[in-house]
């Protein structure tokens, strides 16, 4: 036998047991005739003891162990002499009798501890080295739980899992797609899927009527700490259903994954917020709902005094901060800095404190009378010692966006964005089309098989931009977690749904003619929804990227660093895929 036990699993109850461990070295240290090894495996970590005195050969061997050796031991369990209450192996040791050395290793480039002295980079590219270490093992383990609960959860709901082709056709809705080249079809390229969103729906006509799938998907799009090019959704699809029936089955996962993962037993139903209301007080789709500072809007009270700023925007609103009067000069200055970075864009940032006495500081006392500054005050609710933060500009919607910001950032400050407090909700009724500057037409908010709301269908015609869509996407704690719709069940529909998103017949009946065909056929009534999954584990794991929870990450420039991909291929590949690279911008 390799191993009778685990590096984690001796307790004070298996003294005197003989045992066989097999595991990495951690680290060594001599103390006087006595060498200790810690032997490490996924499970734990376990003390090794050997003695000069008892057998003078093997302690040598032990002296000569490096960090990350694999070894094999044999040996006797002991109680120890002063015991480590920090691990569970810590009442005892073993005092071996038998080592064999399974394998050496050379010195890791960084220390495989829990605060390891190793950069991102450098993890990256040893990135099976960093898998050994704690935290990001753990996360793995995590993210292997939440893939058993999911599958239990709607295999008890009668949802079966099918697999769906990665070697799909482009569609150029949406982010832009990965291609591969078909050796056997010269000049043509598969596209992998940004989501089996089209297959799910087909799997719908074909009568699986309660679909899953834990499913790869691939978009081409810029990276940031909540987005990869290659990540896993948990892609789920209903027949006969309405929004509401979607949405009651997939808060019931949420609330199963709370409970049996984080053991937080939500009780009430998630709150659901209007896209117009989430925009117009969080100035954001997905809202972090942990702490409040709801946007205050100010163009009634503030206008009017000759503050030029104010007097010509068309926006001007404001969040307060609890109790942050106390903030200093130093401080609301870095505020003003923070806001008039470029990503942001405000142009800068008024503020007013709310002092002991009631009345009203602010940044532009010369243009406002204490009595204007009051009723800004009773807008707010503010109370002694809160301090208000307002900015305007000349796009409602952007200076929101930059509110935003603000407001994360005071929430940050402040200490509202506890990880360990969860603020779920449904956002619903977006919009079904937003304008693109970029491509001087319509798109769809979500993506093009989103069903309108019954009663808007009327405007399609009419006023498309005021359209709202069947579509909900969860929420929690700022991120979002899922998203998905009720879905356009009837040709004449989506065709007039590719129509208003200036798609010529032609063009739509080329991309999406095996879709709104199959329509043709007896399509049910259907909806569904895609959580993220690495999403939904770095939330539970409290990880500030998702990176952190997936194996084999891409960095923020989408390589591979340890496998170095992407690559060049061999001229024979080329050849063999009829292709001639000619790369324009050569650096
Ligand atoms: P959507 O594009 O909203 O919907 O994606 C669903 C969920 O997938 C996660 N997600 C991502 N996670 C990591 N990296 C990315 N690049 C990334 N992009 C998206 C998010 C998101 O909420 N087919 C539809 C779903 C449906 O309508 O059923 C879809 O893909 O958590």
């Amino acid at each position: 036998m390799f191993r009778t036990h685990t590096c984690g699993e001796l307790r004070i109850s298996d003294v005197n047991k003989q045992v066989t461990l097999a595991g990495w070295v951690q680290r060594s240290r001599k103390m006087g005739g006595m060498t200790f090894v810690d032997l490490r495996d996924r499970y734990g970590i376990t003390q090794l003891v050997f003695n000069e005195e008892i057998n003078a050969d093997l302690c040598e061997q032990a002296n000569k162990l490096g960090r990350e050796y694999v070894i094999q031991i044999k040996g006797i369990v002991n109680e120890r002499f002063s015991k480590n209450a920090n691990m569970p192996t810590g009442d005892i040791e073993i005092i071996v009798s038998e080592l064999n050395v399974l394998n050496a290793s050379l010195t890791p480039p960084f220390t495989i501890e829990d605060n390891t002295d190793g950069g991102d980079d450098i993890r990256m590219k040893y990135r099976y080295l960093d898998l050994r270490r704690n935290a990001v093992r753990s996360n793995l383990e995590l993210r292997h739980k939440m893939t058993i609960e999911v599958r239990k959860y709607l295999d008890n709901l009668g949802f079966i899992e099918v697999e769906t082709p990665v070697l799909i056709g482009s569609t150029p809705e949406g982010a832009r797609d990965f291609v591969v080249p078909s050796r056997m079809n010269p000049g043509q390229f598969y596209a992998l899927p940004q989501s089996p969103q089209t297959l799910k729906q087909l799997l719908m006509v074909s009568g699986f009527d309660r679909y899953f799938q834990i499913a790869k998907c691939f978009r081409d799009e810029d990276l940031r700490a909540d987005r990869q090019p290659e990540f896993t959704q948990i892609d789920c699809e209903m027949s006969f259903v309405e929004q509401e029936d979607v949405i009651s089955t997939f808060e019931g996962m949420a609330k199963h994954l709370f409970k049996t993962l984080r053991g937080v037993e939500l009780t009430e139903p998630f709150v659901r917020m209007p896209w117009a209301e989430a925009m117009k007080y969080y100035g954001s789709d997905k809202p972090d709902l942990r702490f409040g500072m709801k946007f205050v809007e100010l163009m009634d009270v503030m206008k009017g005094y000759g503050f030029s700023v104010f007097d010509n925007a068309a926006y001007i609103g404001g969040i307060c901060a609890e109790g942050a009067a106390s903030y200093t000069r130093k401080q609301l200055d870095a505020l003003t800095d923070f806001v008039k970075k470029p990503q942001i864009g405000a142009k800068g940032l008024v503020y007013a404190r709310v002092e002991t006495d009631g009345n009203v500081k602010s940044s532009v006392d010369k243009f406002y009378p204490q009595e204007v500054l009051q009723r800004m005050k009773v807008e707010f609710g503010a109370k002694p010692g809160d301090l208000i933060l307002i900015l305007s500009g000349d796009d409602a919607m952007k200076t929101r966006k930059q509110l935003c910001e603000l407001r994360l950032e005071m929430g940050n400050q402040l200490g509202l964005r506890d990880k360990n407090k969860f603020a779920c909700l449904w956002v619903i009724d977006f919009p079904m089309f937003e304008w693109s500057d970029e491509e001087n037409r319509l798109m769809a908010m979500h993506h093009p098989f989103t069903h309108p709301k019954e009663e808007d269908i009327p405007l399609l015609d009419t006023n498309p931009e005021a359209v709202r869509a069947d579509a909900y996407d969860m929420v929690i704690n700022g991120v979002e977690v899922g998203g998905g719709s009720i879905r356009i069940h009837d040709a004449k529909l989506q065709a007039k749904m590719f129509e208003i998103l200036g798609f010529t017949p032609e063009k739509a009946e080329a991309q999406f003619g095996f879709l709104m065909n199959a329509f043709k056929y007896g399509a049910p009534p259907h909806g569904g929804l895609a959580y993220g999954l690495d999403r939904w584990v770095s939330l539970f794991a409290g990880l500030d990227s998702i990176r952190d929870c997936i194996a084999f990450p891409k960095n923020n420039s989408g390589r591979d660093v340890m496998l170095d991909a992407p690559s060049a291929i061999d001229q024979s590949q080329l050849d063999e895929l009829n292709l001639i690279v000619d790369v324009k911008d050569k650096q």
